[in-house]
């Protein structure tokens, strides 16, 4: 075994203005996974993470929510935090990157960039909403495409013609924040200058820090020249002002990759260790960042860069992954397969997600698909049928012996496979093909259920006088089992704890896995049931549900506050309008419905026409109040499908969620089904 490596691990910092989602999880799970293996080789391995507080979505969200931003990012970690800890996702420390240790850092790295002459200023002129005195990135802004005539599209490209273009060019365009028409303004940016490290970069990208396929792709931006980058935003942000500079902030992108510095050092200033001896050049630590193919610009080209200025070291491996699709789709929110970690962790545990990830997750940026019925069965196949099965069929004879597993081994050149294999495990696991990792270990696992099946102890059992050959032969199967759990503990650390409080030992891989004979071993209890697949399909109505509860009445996410200052929706025109037909319906009957937290079920009579229609308003009404009034449905929407029937149609209610949900009540006189225009 080599030596002992110090190895500093990040994954990409989360924005802390949404919730963890599956897409997420692909990243943490997969550097998690890598973490534990590291550790379990004995390796001095840390693993930090923030969240990435700054800019102005998390600003935005906040006034939106009538909180501070600092009450809005401490909510967010608390949340954050929680969805990791449940998926067993293990940092040594999460912090944030508003804080003092990452202040200090991003200013005192500014002044050594421009000490290095790497910082230039200019002015520049962007879109600006003088209603809320606020520059706007092109995303805040929306308009008519200049090409293909398209309503409501981004500022910066369209989504029907994907045409680029900037906001200038836009038709009729307005701040996406108040609804007003930007103007142009002057303002003075500050910009790193890239350029100057082209020469750097393009013998870095090719220096073994990165995927052949990532570098490829950066040898295209970087013989297409790279451009200076705007590192300062105009007041009001959420960020760090930046020194004398009043009224101007970091961007949030210059802060956020400082913030995994300066997660190790509150690390490091509570463990009494040397931040530096990581972080400085020529340092003896490997520096891993685990990130999605979307920010490759930031982490391989900005901030090495960045790093390489202030005169720290840059990242030994720059790891990429792709994005998540669910049943070889991108994740919906309609179909509910945009799945909330909590969402999962409401019916199913962790294990079977970080399994299912590391059986698809390779060193490649492709894209990974969670199709749910490969989910179910390969989960149950491999770890429930395979696994843990081959405990569950040979622990049984070594307790009816007294406990103790003999000393013989009773195939040795089946044992030595196991042996054997750990090397070539290992291997797969340190080069990140944790899906051929999982490969070889489900084999192993083949080849022990075959051993088994074979020797059949259940029937030797039964001889007189074969007492120590069902001896040996379920001693080895324990011990494949041990072997099995031991090359699988980066991935299921739960289980690999309940096999060890089995087993009465801790699973170690520093060394090539021994022989464990002449000792006692624990009465064996399940470790694992198997994935049943209503609570899949829960989870998929419960992402729909959310959804569903999010529209219904247009009433947005219940914590999401008034929208009395949401602006108004693009214009439409009355053929827009005449679409939606909207109807006077009579609730004839209102009900809980069982396991909804937030549904009501109301049959609504549209005069001689009954409709079903599950409706979020449960946190405001009580059933018996609402029978025999009248209210407005939206009667031509498509039906959906939920976890509890299908629901025909919308009420419609005003209000900002909660027990504040106002159902629309037409003035007395009006009748059932009559149209309302
Ligand atoms: O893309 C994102 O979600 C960013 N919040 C990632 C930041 S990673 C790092 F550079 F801080
Ligand atoms: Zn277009």
């Amino acid at each position: 075994m080599s030596d002992r490596r110090k190895i500093l691990v990040t994954s990409a910092l989360p924005y802390a203005n949404g919730d963890i989602h599956l897409g997420h999880l692909v990243e943490y799970i997969q550097t998690d996974i890598w973490v534990r293996f590291q550790k379990l080789r004995g390796h001095d391995c840390t693993y930090v993470c923030a969240d990435d507080a700054h800019g102005t979505a998390i600003m935005l969200k906040a006034e939106q929510l009538g909180i501070s931003p600092e009450e809005q990012i401490a909510r967010v970690q608390a949340d954050h935090e929680r969805d990791f800890a449940d998926f067993l996702v293990n940092f040594d420390n999460f912090h944030s990157t508003h804080a003092e240790e990452n202040r200090e850092l991003t200013c005192d790295i500014y002044k050594r960039l421009k000490a290095n002459d790497h910082i230039a200023s200019r002015t520049i002129t962007q879109a600006f909403d003088s209603e809320k005195n606020l520059f706007l990135a092109d995303r805040y802004i929306k308009g008519t495409c200049p090409k293909c005539k398209a309503d409501d599209q981004y500022g910066d490209n369209c989504e029907v013609c994907s045409a680029t273009y900037s906001p200038t060019e836009l038709i009729n365009p307005k701040s996406v924040i108040s609804g007003s028409t930007p103007i142009e303004k002057d303002s003075e940016h500050f910009f790193f200058r890239l350029p100057e490290f082209q020469e750097f970069l393009q013998n870095w990208t090719r220096a073994g820090h990165l995927q052949p396929e990532v570098a490829n792709k950066l040898a295209e931006w970087l013989s297409s020249g790279l451009k200076e980058w705007d590192i300062s935003r105009d007041a009001p942000y959420f960020g760090f002002e930046i020194p004398d500079a009043p009224g101007k902030f970091f961007y949030v992108w210059l802060d956020a990759p400082i913030g995994y510095m300066a997660s190790y050092k509150n690390f490091c200033e509570r463990k009494g260790l040397d931040w530096l001896e990581a972080w400085k050049k020529d340092s003896d630590f490997e520096l891993h960042h685990f990130i999605g193919k979307d920010i490759v610009n930031f982490h391989a080209l900005f901030w090495p860069a960045v790093l390489s200025s202030a005169n720290y070291r840059t990242p030994t491996k720059v790891c990429v992954h792709g994005f998540l699709t669910v049943n070889g789709k991108k994740m919906s929110k309609s179909r509910g397969t945009f799945i909330n970690a909590r969402t999962y962790l409401n019916h199913l545990q962790p294990e079977y997600l970080r399994y299912y990830f590391a059986a698809k997750l390779s060193a490649s940026v492709d894209d990974l698909d969670l199709n749910l019925e490969d989910f179910i069965q390969r989960v149950n196949s491999d770890l429930v049928g395979k696994v843990v099965n081959i405990a569950s069929r040979t622990a049984k004879f070594i307790s009816k012996n007294g406990g103790e597993l003999s000393n013989t081994i009773a195939d040795e050149a089946l044992w030595q496979r196991f042996v054997d294999a750990g090397e070539t495990i290992a291997e797969l696991y340190e080069t990140r093909e944790f899906a051929k990792a999982q490969r070889e270990i489900m084999a192993l696992a083949d080849g022990a259920n075959e051993y088994i099946a074979e020797k059949a102890p259940w029937s030797l059992a039964k001889e007189e006088g074969r007492e120590q050959e069902v001896q040996d032969i379920c001693t080895l199967g324990i011990n494949m089992f041990r072997a099995l759990l031991t090359y699988l503990k980066p991935v299921l650390p739960l289980t690999a704890e309940k096999a060890e409080a089995f087993l009465g030992e801790t699973l170690s891989w520093s060394e090539p896995i021994s022989f464990r004979g002449g000792e006692s071993i624990n009465k064996f209890k399940p470790l694992m049931t198997r994935i049943e697949a209503d609570k899949v399909a829960a989870i998929v109505s419960d992402s729909q549900e959310a959804l569903a509860e999010a529209q219904t009445s247009n009433i947005s996410q219940a914590d999401s506050g008034p929208l009395n200052d949401e602006p108004i929706a693009d214009e439409i025109n009355f053929d827009d309008f005449a679409k939606v037909d909207l109807r006077i319906a009579l609730i004839a009957k209102a009900q809980h419905v069982d396991g909804a937290k937030k549904l009501l079920q109301l049959t609504l009579d549209l005069g001689g026409e009954t409709r079903t229609v599950f409706s979020g308003i449960k946190s405001a009404y009580q059933p018996e109040d609402l029978e025999g009034k009248l209210t407005v449905m939206v009667a031509n929407l498509a039906p959906r499908k939920m976890k509890f029937g299908l629901s025909e149609g919308m009420v419609l209610a005003a209000g900002p969620g909660k027990d504040e949900i106002y159902l629309l009540e037409p003035h007395a006189g009006a009748k059932p089904g009559q149209r309302v225009m």
